[in-house]
Protein backbone atom coordinates (compact mmCIF):
# COMPACT_ATOMS: atom_id res chain seq x y z
CA UNK A 1 0.00 0.00 0.00
CA UNK A 2 1.54 3.19 -0.73
CA UNK A 3 0.03 7.14 -0.56
CA UNK A 4 2.40 8.07 -3.59
CA UNK A 5 0.69 8.01 -6.93
CA UNK A 6 2.36 8.92 -10.27
CA UNK A 7 -0.29 9.26 -13.54
CA UNK A 8 0.76 10.06 -16.98
CA UNK A 9 -1.86 11.83 -18.94
CA UNK A 10 -1.54 11.85 -22.55
CA UNK A 11 -2.99 13.06 -26.08
CA UNK A 12 -2.96 16.97 -24.06
CA UNK A 13 -2.97 19.95 -26.29
CA UNK A 14 -0.89 22.94 -25.83
CA UNK A 15 -2.20 26.21 -24.84
CA UNK A 16 -5.91 24.75 -23.73
CA UNK A 17 -7.34 24.97 -19.88
CA UNK A 18 -8.25 21.50 -18.68
CA UNK A 19 -10.40 20.53 -15.74
CA UNK A 20 -10.13 17.41 -13.38
CA UNK A 21 -10.75 15.59 -10.59
CA UNK A 22 -9.36 12.70 -8.73
CA UNK A 23 -10.88 9.94 -7.24
CA UNK A 24 -10.84 6.43 -5.95
CA UNK A 25 -13.33 3.56 -6.63
CA UNK A 26 -15.25 4.57 -3.70
CA UNK A 27 -14.42 8.22 -3.31
CA UNK A 28 -14.18 11.74 -4.41
CA UNK A 29 -10.63 13.00 -3.23
CA UNK A 30 -10.34 16.29 -5.11
CA UNK A 31 -12.98 18.50 -7.23
CA UNK A 32 -13.89 22.15 -7.92
CA UNK A 33 -13.81 24.99 -10.23
CA UNK A 34 -10.21 25.22 -9.02
CA UNK A 35 -8.80 21.97 -10.09
CA UNK A 36 -7.48 23.21 -13.38
CA UNK A 37 -4.39 23.54 -15.27
CA UNK A 38 -3.50 25.27 -18.57
CA UNK A 39 -0.68 23.18 -21.33
CA UNK A 40 2.24 24.85 -21.82
CA UNK A 41 1.87 26.32 -25.59
CA UNK A 42 4.00 24.95 -28.45
CA UNK A 43 7.89 25.03 -27.77
CA UNK A 44 9.41 28.28 -29.10
CA UNK A 45 6.13 30.05 -29.45
CA UNK A 46 6.33 33.28 -27.56
CA UNK A 47 4.24 33.67 -25.08
CA UNK A 48 4.11 36.18 -22.04
CA UNK A 49 5.14 34.34 -19.27
CA UNK A 50 5.22 34.26 -15.66
CA UNK A 51 7.52 32.73 -13.56
CA UNK A 52 7.45 32.24 -9.94
CA UNK A 53 10.62 31.30 -7.68
CA UNK A 54 10.98 30.50 -4.29
CA UNK A 55 13.89 29.62 -2.04
CA UNK A 56 14.33 27.48 1.47
CA UNK A 57 10.69 28.02 2.05
CA UNK A 58 9.77 24.80 4.25
CA UNK A 59 10.78 26.52 7.42
CA UNK A 60 7.91 25.41 9.73
CA UNK A 61 5.86 26.55 8.24
CA UNK A 62 6.00 29.87 10.04
CA UNK A 63 4.54 33.02 10.19
CA UNK A 64 7.54 34.35 7.58
CA UNK A 65 6.90 31.42 4.92
CA UNK A 66 2.81 32.19 4.88
CA UNK A 67 3.52 36.22 4.37
CA UNK A 68 6.02 35.66 1.61
CA UNK A 69 3.36 33.67 0.10
CA UNK A 70 0.56 35.68 0.94
CA UNK A 71 3.16 38.36 -0.73
CA UNK A 72 2.71 36.89 -4.11
CA UNK A 73 -0.69 35.62 -4.34
CA UNK A 74 -1.88 39.33 -3.76
CA UNK A 75 0.46 40.73 -6.13
CA UNK A 76 -0.41 38.23 -8.89
CA UNK A 77 -4.30 38.64 -8.43
CA UNK A 78 -5.78 36.78 -11.00
CA UNK A 79 -2.62 36.59 -13.12
CA UNK A 80 -1.72 32.72 -13.50
CA UNK A 81 1.45 31.33 -12.62
CA UNK A 82 3.06 29.83 -15.84
CA UNK A 83 6.22 28.48 -14.27
CA UNK A 84 6.57 27.55 -10.24
CA UNK A 85 10.46 27.05 -9.18
CA UNK A 86 11.60 26.05 -6.09
CA UNK A 87 15.20 25.94 -5.12
CA UNK A 88 15.78 23.40 -2.54
CA UNK A 89 15.80 22.96 1.14
CA UNK A 90 11.93 23.19 0.49
CA UNK A 91 10.92 21.12 4.16
CA UNK A 92 13.14 21.41 6.46
CA UNK A 93 14.42 20.26 8.97
CA UNK A 94 15.01 16.45 7.16
CA UNK A 95 13.53 16.68 3.69
CA UNK A 96 10.87 14.17 4.56
CA UNK A 97 7.73 12.89 3.69
CA UNK A 98 6.27 14.34 6.88
CA UNK A 99 7.92 17.71 6.50
CA UNK A 100 7.35 17.90 3.11
CA UNK A 101 3.53 17.49 3.79
CA UNK A 102 3.46 19.70 6.25
CA UNK A 103 6.37 22.67 5.53
CA UNK A 104 5.38 22.60 1.91
CA UNK A 105 2.23 21.07 0.56
CA UNK A 106 -0.23 21.68 2.73
CA UNK A 107 1.34 25.66 2.18
CA UNK A 108 0.85 26.39 -1.39
CA UNK A 109 -2.23 24.06 -1.94
CA UNK A 110 -3.61 26.57 -4.25
CA UNK A 111 -0.82 26.66 -6.25
CA UNK A 112 -0.50 23.08 -6.57
CA UNK A 113 -3.59 22.40 -8.34
CA UNK A 114 -2.71 24.53 -11.09
CA UNK A 115 0.62 24.74 -11.82
CA UNK A 116 3.64 22.27 -11.64
CA UNK A 117 6.35 22.82 -9.64
CA UNK A 118 9.76 21.98 -10.77
CA UNK A 119 12.79 21.41 -7.79
CA UNK A 120 16.27 21.31 -6.85
CA UNK A 121 17.64 19.26 -4.29
CA UNK A 122 19.62 21.45 -1.65
CA UNK A 123 21.38 19.80 1.37
CA UNK A 124 18.23 19.30 3.73
CA UNK A 125 16.24 17.03 0.95
CA UNK A 126 19.06 14.81 1.61
CA UNK A 127 19.38 15.02 5.96
CA UNK A 128 16.95 11.97 6.51
CA UNK A 129 18.55 8.92 4.86
CA UNK A 130 22.37 7.48 5.20
CA UNK A 131 24.91 9.83 2.39
CA UNK A 132 24.38 7.72 -0.85
CA UNK A 133 20.74 6.22 -0.07
CA UNK A 134 17.59 7.23 -2.12
CA UNK A 135 16.30 10.31 -0.66
CA UNK A 136 12.53 11.06 -0.46
CA UNK A 137 12.20 13.80 -2.77
CA UNK A 138 12.74 11.58 -5.62
CA UNK A 139 9.89 9.66 -4.67
CA UNK A 140 7.92 13.15 -3.69
CA UNK A 141 8.57 14.56 -7.10
CA UNK A 142 8.35 13.28 -10.58
CA UNK A 143 11.02 15.15 -13.11
CA UNK A 144 11.36 14.09 -16.82
CA UNK A 145 14.53 11.69 -17.07
CA UNK A 146 14.21 11.34 -20.80
CA UNK A 147 13.46 14.83 -22.73
CA UNK A 148 9.71 14.74 -22.23
CA UNK A 149 8.94 18.28 -21.75
CA UNK A 150 12.19 19.14 -24.04
CA UNK A 151 15.81 19.06 -23.88
CA UNK A 152 18.31 16.34 -24.06
CA UNK A 153 18.20 13.27 -22.20
CA UNK A 154 19.84 13.65 -18.90
CA UNK A 155 18.94 9.64 -17.49
CA UNK A 156 18.31 11.39 -14.20
CA UNK A 157 15.78 13.06 -11.91
CA UNK A 158 18.48 14.88 -10.35
CA UNK A 159 19.09 17.15 -13.03
CA UNK A 160 16.61 17.54 -15.94
CA UNK A 161 15.29 20.52 -18.65
CA UNK A 162 12.37 21.20 -19.82
CA UNK A 163 10.73 24.14 -22.73
CA UNK A 164 7.72 27.13 -21.82
CA UNK A 165 7.49 28.88 -24.75
CA UNK A 166 10.81 30.32 -25.77
CA UNK A 167 12.68 29.71 -22.55
CA UNK A 168 14.73 26.42 -21.77
CA UNK A 169 15.12 25.77 -18.30
CA UNK A 170 18.10 23.53 -16.47
CA UNK A 171 17.78 22.65 -13.63
CA UNK A 172 21.16 21.27 -11.55
CA UNK A 173 22.29 19.11 -8.73
CA UNK A 174 24.52 20.81 -6.66
CA UNK A 175 24.16 18.33 -3.62
CA UNK A 176 24.49 14.65 -4.52
CA UNK A 177 25.11 14.75 -8.12
CA UNK A 178 29.40 14.97 -9.60
CA UNK A 179 30.13 18.09 -9.63
CA UNK A 180 32.78 17.42 -11.72
CA UNK A 181 33.94 19.64 -15.12
CA UNK A 182 33.77 15.96 -16.78
CA UNK A 183 30.91 14.32 -14.84
CA UNK A 184 27.87 13.10 -16.16
CA UNK A 185 25.88 15.91 -15.13
CA UNK A 186 28.38 18.27 -16.81
CA UNK A 187 28.58 16.15 -20.06
CA UNK A 188 24.92 16.09 -20.68
CA UNK A 189 24.84 19.70 -19.44
CA UNK A 190 27.05 20.56 -22.44
CA UNK A 191 25.12 18.71 -24.94
CA UNK A 192 21.76 19.76 -23.50
CA UNK A 193 22.84 23.52 -24.19
CA UNK A 194 24.25 22.99 -27.52
CA UNK A 195 21.18 21.49 -28.88
CA UNK A 196 18.68 24.76 -27.34
CA UNK A 197 17.31 26.86 -30.12
CA UNK A 198 15.29 29.11 -27.78
CA UNK A 199 15.89 32.66 -26.98
CA UNK A 200 16.17 32.57 -23.04
CA UNK A 201 17.98 30.20 -21.29
CA UNK A 202 17.49 30.16 -17.28
CA UNK A 203 19.55 27.77 -15.32
CA UNK A 204 18.87 26.94 -11.37
CA UNK A 205 20.21 25.14 -8.19
CA UNK A 206 20.71 25.04 -4.91
CA UNK A 207 23.99 26.37 -3.65
CA UNK A 208 24.58 29.92 -5.24
CA UNK A 209 27.94 30.66 -6.99
CA UNK A 210 28.35 34.50 -5.11
CA UNK A 211 27.14 34.71 -1.74
CA UNK A 212 28.59 36.07 1.08
CA UNK A 213 24.89 35.07 3.17
CA UNK A 214 24.22 32.73 5.92
CA UNK A 215 27.32 30.75 3.77
CA UNK A 216 30.05 32.38 2.16
CA UNK A 217 31.51 31.09 -1.15
CA UNK A 218 34.98 31.89 -0.30
CA UNK A 219 35.03 29.34 2.51
CA UNK A 220 37.29 26.13 1.74
CA UNK A 221 34.50 23.73 3.42
CA UNK A 222 31.97 25.11 1.17
CA UNK A 223 32.81 22.27 -1.73
CA UNK A 224 29.26 22.63 -3.59
CA UNK A 225 29.21 26.94 -4.10
CA UNK A 226 32.68 26.76 -5.07
CA UNK A 227 32.89 23.67 -7.28
CA UNK A 228 29.63 24.38 -9.24
CA UNK A 229 31.58 27.88 -9.49
CA UNK A 230 34.33 26.87 -10.95
CA UNK A 231 33.24 24.22 -13.20
CA UNK A 232 29.71 24.72 -13.80
CA UNK A 233 28.99 28.25 -14.31
CA UNK A 234 31.67 28.43 -17.16
CA UNK A 235 29.50 25.85 -18.96
CA UNK A 236 26.72 27.97 -18.75
CA UNK A 237 28.30 31.32 -19.79
CA UNK A 238 29.83 29.67 -22.52
CA UNK A 239 26.34 29.17 -23.80
CA UNK A 240 25.49 32.91 -23.17
CA UNK A 241 22.93 31.51 -20.32
CA UNK A 242 20.53 34.88 -19.09
CA UNK A 243 19.73 34.35 -15.34
CA UNK A 244 21.04 31.88 -12.98
CA UNK A 245 18.64 31.03 -9.59
CA UNK A 246 19.95 29.64 -6.25
CA UNK A 247 18.93 29.45 -2.51
CA UNK A 248 21.05 28.06 0.20
CA UNK A 249 21.94 31.70 1.89
CA UNK A 250 18.73 32.94 3.29
CA UNK A 251 19.19 36.37 2.07
CA UNK A 252 18.51 38.17 -1.19
CA UNK A 253 21.50 38.75 -3.55
CA UNK A 254 22.22 39.49 -6.94
CA UNK A 255 24.52 40.29 -9.02
CA UNK A 256 25.75 42.62 -12.10
CA UNK A 257 25.70 41.43 -15.46
CA UNK A 258 28.90 39.26 -15.58
CA UNK A 259 30.89 36.61 -17.60
CA UNK A 260 34.36 34.62 -16.86
CA UNK A 261 34.35 35.34 -12.85
CA UNK A 262 35.06 31.50 -11.58
CA UNK A 263 37.37 32.14 -8.29
CA UNK A 264 36.98 33.51 -5.20
CA UNK A 265 35.92 36.88 -4.54
CA UNK A 266 39.51 38.53 -4.50
CA UNK A 267 39.89 37.29 -8.14
CA UNK A 268 37.08 39.53 -9.63
CA UNK A 269 38.17 41.74 -12.27
CA UNK A 270 36.24 45.02 -13.52
CA UNK A 271 36.37 43.46 -17.02
CA UNK A 272 34.10 40.52 -15.37
CA UNK A 273 31.81 43.10 -15.02
CA UNK A 274 29.88 43.43 -18.14
CA UNK A 275 27.66 46.66 -16.83
CA UNK A 276 28.12 48.52 -13.59
CA UNK A 277 24.83 50.08 -13.70
CA UNK A 278 21.69 49.04 -11.97
CA UNK A 279 19.65 47.67 -14.43
CA UNK A 280 16.49 48.92 -13.77
CA UNK A 281 14.72 50.93 -17.06
CA UNK A 282 14.28 54.45 -15.08
CA UNK A 283 17.83 54.63 -13.99
CA UNK A 284 20.98 53.25 -15.67
CA UNK A 285 18.42 51.38 -17.97
CA UNK A 286 18.34 47.80 -18.75
CA UNK A 287 21.15 45.34 -19.15
CA UNK A 288 21.83 44.47 -22.87
CA UNK A 289 22.72 41.59 -24.45
CA UNK A 290 23.95 42.11 -28.31
CA UNK A 291 22.26 39.41 -30.76
CA UNK A 292 25.48 39.82 -33.26
CA UNK A 293 29.42 41.04 -32.75
CA UNK A 294 31.95 40.03 -30.92
CA UNK A 295 30.41 39.95 -27.89
CA UNK A 296 26.97 38.39 -28.61
CA UNK A 297 24.58 37.02 -25.97
CA UNK A 298 27.12 37.43 -23.57
CA UNK A 299 26.60 37.92 -19.84
CA UNK A 300 24.36 36.21 -17.10
CA UNK A 301 22.94 37.81 -13.68
CA UNK A 302 22.91 35.57 -10.76
CA UNK A 303 19.99 35.47 -8.04
CA UNK A 304 20.37 34.18 -4.71
CA UNK A 305 17.22 34.01 -3.22
CA UNK A 306 17.12 31.89 -0.47
CA UNK A 307 15.01 34.03 1.94
CA UNK A 308 11.37 32.44 1.00
CA UNK A 309 11.12 31.32 4.50
CA UNK A 310 13.30 32.58 6.92
CA UNK A 311 16.82 34.95 6.99
CA UNK A 312 19.56 34.83 8.84
CA UNK A 313 22.54 36.81 9.76
CA UNK A 314 24.72 36.88 6.67
CA UNK A 315 28.61 36.84 6.46
CA UNK A 316 29.14 39.73 4.40
CA UNK A 317 28.88 41.66 1.08
CA UNK A 318 30.27 39.90 -2.18
CA UNK A 319 32.04 42.36 -4.63
CA UNK A 320 29.74 40.71 -7.92
CA UNK A 321 27.06 42.11 -5.84
CA UNK A 322 25.02 44.55 -7.06
CA UNK A 323 22.18 44.49 -4.91
CA UNK A 324 21.41 42.66 -1.54
CA UNK A 325 19.31 42.81 1.43
CA UNK A 326 17.72 40.70 4.58
CA UNK A 327 14.34 40.80 4.18
CA UNK A 328 11.95 37.66 3.43
CA UNK A 329 10.80 37.58 -0.01
CA UNK A 330 10.52 35.46 -3.38
CA UNK A 331 11.32 36.17 -7.11
CA UNK A 332 9.12 36.73 -9.64
CA UNK A 333 10.05 36.88 -13.18
CA UNK A 334 8.05 38.04 -16.41
CA UNK A 335 9.38 37.20 -19.91
CA UNK A 336 8.06 38.74 -23.26
CA UNK A 337 9.80 38.76 -26.48
CA UNK A 338 13.20 39.49 -26.14
CA UNK A 339 12.41 41.23 -22.47
CA UNK A 340 12.89 39.82 -18.97
CA UNK A 341 11.85 41.97 -16.06
CA UNK A 342 13.17 40.20 -12.76
CA UNK A 343 11.48 41.63 -9.54
CA UNK A 344 12.63 40.49 -5.57
CA UNK A 345 9.00 40.80 -4.04
CA UNK A 346 9.11 41.05 -0.24
CA UNK A 347 7.10 39.38 2.37
CA UNK A 348 5.32 43.32 2.81
CA UNK A 349 4.38 43.27 -0.99
CA UNK A 350 7.20 46.21 -1.78
CA UNK A 351 9.51 45.51 -4.70
CA UNK A 352 12.93 44.98 -2.74
CA UNK A 353 14.93 45.56 -6.08
CA UNK A 354 14.35 44.80 -9.61
CA UNK A 355 16.15 44.87 -13.05
CA UNK A 356 15.83 43.90 -17.02
CA UNK A 357 17.26 42.05 -19.78
CA UNK A 358 17.31 42.42 -23.21
CA UNK A 359 18.55 40.94 -26.04
CA UNK A 360 18.45 40.24 -29.60
CA UNK A 361 18.12 43.83 -30.32
CA UNK A 362 19.80 47.04 -30.04
CA UNK A 363 17.91 49.30 -28.11
CA UNK A 364 17.10 52.75 -29.08
CA UNK A 365 20.14 55.07 -28.16
CA UNK A 366 19.96 56.52 -24.69
CA UNK A 367 21.93 59.62 -23.50
CA UNK A 368 22.61 59.27 -19.93
CA UNK A 369 23.76 62.88 -19.14
CA UNK A 370 24.98 65.98 -20.82
CA UNK A 371 27.59 68.22 -18.41
CA UNK A 372 28.52 71.60 -19.46
CA UNK A 373 30.77 73.39 -16.91
CA UNK A 374 34.13 75.65 -17.27
CA UNK A 375 33.80 75.38 -21.28
CA UNK A 376 33.79 71.66 -21.18
CA UNK A 377 31.32 69.46 -22.31
CA UNK A 378 30.89 65.52 -20.87
CA UNK A 379 28.26 63.73 -22.70
CA UNK A 380 27.71 60.08 -21.90
CA UNK A 381 25.35 57.17 -23.03
CA UNK A 382 24.23 54.01 -22.58
CA UNK A 383 26.73 51.80 -24.97
CA UNK A 384 27.17 48.09 -26.42
CA UNK A 385 30.45 47.11 -26.20
CA UNK A 386 32.62 46.94 -29.28
CA UNK A 387 29.82 49.24 -31.25
CA UNK A 388 31.03 52.55 -32.69
CA UNK A 389 29.95 55.96 -32.10
CA UNK A 390 30.47 59.71 -32.80
CA UNK A 391 29.68 62.54 -31.35
CA UNK A 392 28.60 65.12 -33.86
CA UNK A 393 27.99 68.79 -33.75
CA UNK A 394 25.92 71.77 -35.31
CA UNK A 395 25.82 75.35 -35.06
CA UNK A 396 22.83 75.98 -36.92
CA UNK A 397 19.31 73.81 -35.91
CA UNK A 398 17.47 75.00 -39.13
CA UNK A 399 20.24 72.88 -41.88
CA UNK A 400 20.93 69.97 -39.93
CA UNK A 401 24.63 70.56 -40.94
CA UNK A 402 25.66 67.62 -38.65
CA UNK A 403 29.53 66.97 -38.33
CA UNK A 404 32.03 65.27 -36.60
CA UNK A 405 32.58 66.28 -32.79
CA UNK A 406 34.99 63.26 -32.25
CA UNK A 407 36.62 60.18 -33.77
CA UNK A 408 35.22 57.31 -33.72
CA UNK A 409 34.66 55.79 -30.23
CA UNK A 410 34.39 52.15 -29.58
CA UNK A 411 32.56 51.10 -26.59
CA UNK A 412 34.66 49.45 -24.08
CA UNK A 413 31.41 49.14 -21.49
CA UNK A 414 28.01 49.57 -21.26
CA UNK A 415 28.09 53.39 -20.21
CA UNK A 416 30.51 55.53 -22.96
CA UNK A 417 31.36 59.22 -22.69
CA UNK A 418 33.21 61.96 -24.73
CA UNK A 419 34.47 65.31 -23.29
CA UNK A 420 35.74 68.43 -25.01
CA UNK A 421 36.13 72.10 -25.03
CA UNK A 422 33.33 73.97 -26.09
CA UNK A 423 33.02 77.80 -27.23
CA UNK A 424 31.02 79.79 -25.92
CA UNK A 425 29.73 81.25 -28.88
CA UNK A 426 28.26 80.62 -31.28
CA UNK A 427 25.43 78.39 -30.11
CA UNK A 428 26.17 74.72 -30.61
CA UNK A 429 24.09 71.80 -30.68
CA UNK A 430 25.41 68.16 -30.18
CA UNK A 431 24.63 64.73 -31.15
CA UNK A 432 25.88 60.72 -30.20
CA UNK A 433 24.99 58.37 -33.24
CA UNK A 434 25.65 55.20 -33.33
CA UNK A 435 28.28 54.15 -36.39
CA UNK A 436 27.25 50.97 -38.80
CA UNK A 437 29.35 48.12 -38.58
CA UNK A 438 32.75 47.81 -40.01
FE1 LIG B 1 18.51 26.58 3.56
FE1 LIG C 1 20.75 24.85 1.90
Amino acid sequence: RTTEHEITLGHLTPNTQYFYSVHSLTETLAEGPDFNFITAPPTGQPKPTRIWVIGDPGQSPDDGQIRVRNAYYRFAQQRRTDVWIALGDNGYFYGNDFEYQTNFFAVYPELFRQTAIWSAIGNHETWSVAAGSRIPYLDIFSFPTNGEAGGIPSGAEEYYSFDYANIHFVCLDSTTSSRATNGPMATWLRADLAANTLRWVIAFWHHAPYSKGSHDSDDPYEVEMIEMRHNIVPVLEEYGVDLVLNGHCHKYERSFLLRGHYGDSKTLRADMILDRGSGRMNDTGPYIKPASGPFANQGTVYVEVGCSGSIDTPTGRHPAIAFEELHRGSLVIDIDQNRLDVAFLRDTGAIGDSFTLIKGEPEPLRLCNLVLRNGQAIVRWKSTRGERYQVERSTNDQSLGWEPASDPITATGATSFWTNTVAADPMRLFRVVRLAPQ
